[in-house]
């Protein structure tokens, strides 16, 4: 089955990435969790995602999952649902390097279903010399956009 033209510049996400994660908000308490992401060819111009999260202990925390394709345009497209009824569709440039890939997206849209208020969020990936390196901020619960996540994963 061969991958769709569209996804050659982030072919190299395929597969099972994990690694450790650190997160803060004034909010909150900061803590530390492992994190495990999948992104699944499934012959069409786009790729499954799904992220697991675990805390120290072992115990399961955030998890999400959607899709993410990129346009003739050269945007990346993510769409996203949580367990507790978030959403999101968030958009930017895909910048391709000799050795990976980065973009940042911003939400076009967030709807927070019955979680706490999520007004906008930007999320960043970053492919570099084999290592995909996240980060997560989210303007919410009355604080403006702040960050909330970051997180560097290994393929395995
Ligand atoms: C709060 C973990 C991703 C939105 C929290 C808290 C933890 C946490 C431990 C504190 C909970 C508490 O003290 O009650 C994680 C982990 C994530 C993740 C491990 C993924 C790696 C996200 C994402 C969003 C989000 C993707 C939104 C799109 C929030 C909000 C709060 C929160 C709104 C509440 C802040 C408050 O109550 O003041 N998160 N989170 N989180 N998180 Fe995350």
């Amino acid at each position: 089955m061969a991958l769709h033209p569209s996804l050659e510049p982030i072919a190299a996400l395929i597969g099972t990435w994990r690694g450790p994660g650190r997160g803060e908000y004034p909010t909150i308490t900061s803590f530390e969790y492992t994190e495990e992401v999948t992104f699944t060819d499934v012959g069409k111009p786009f790729l499954h995602y799904v992220q697991r999260t675990t805390s120290p202990e072992g115990a399961p925390m955030h998890t999400e999952t959607g899709f993410l394709r990129v346009s003739a345009e050269g945007v990346v497209e993510f769409v996203l649902a949580q367990p507790t009824g978030q959403t999101e569709l968030a958009e930017g440039l895909l910048v391709t390097a000799p050795d990976g890939f980065s973009c940042e997206l911003h939400s076009r849209v967030v709807n927070s279903g019955s979680a706490k208020q999520v007004d906008a969020t930007i999320r960043r990936l970053e492919l570099t010399d084999g290592t995909l390196t996240t980060t997560f901020a989210m303007a919410a619960v009355g604080v403006p956009m702040t960050h909330h996540l970051s997180s560097e994963l290994r393929h395995v």
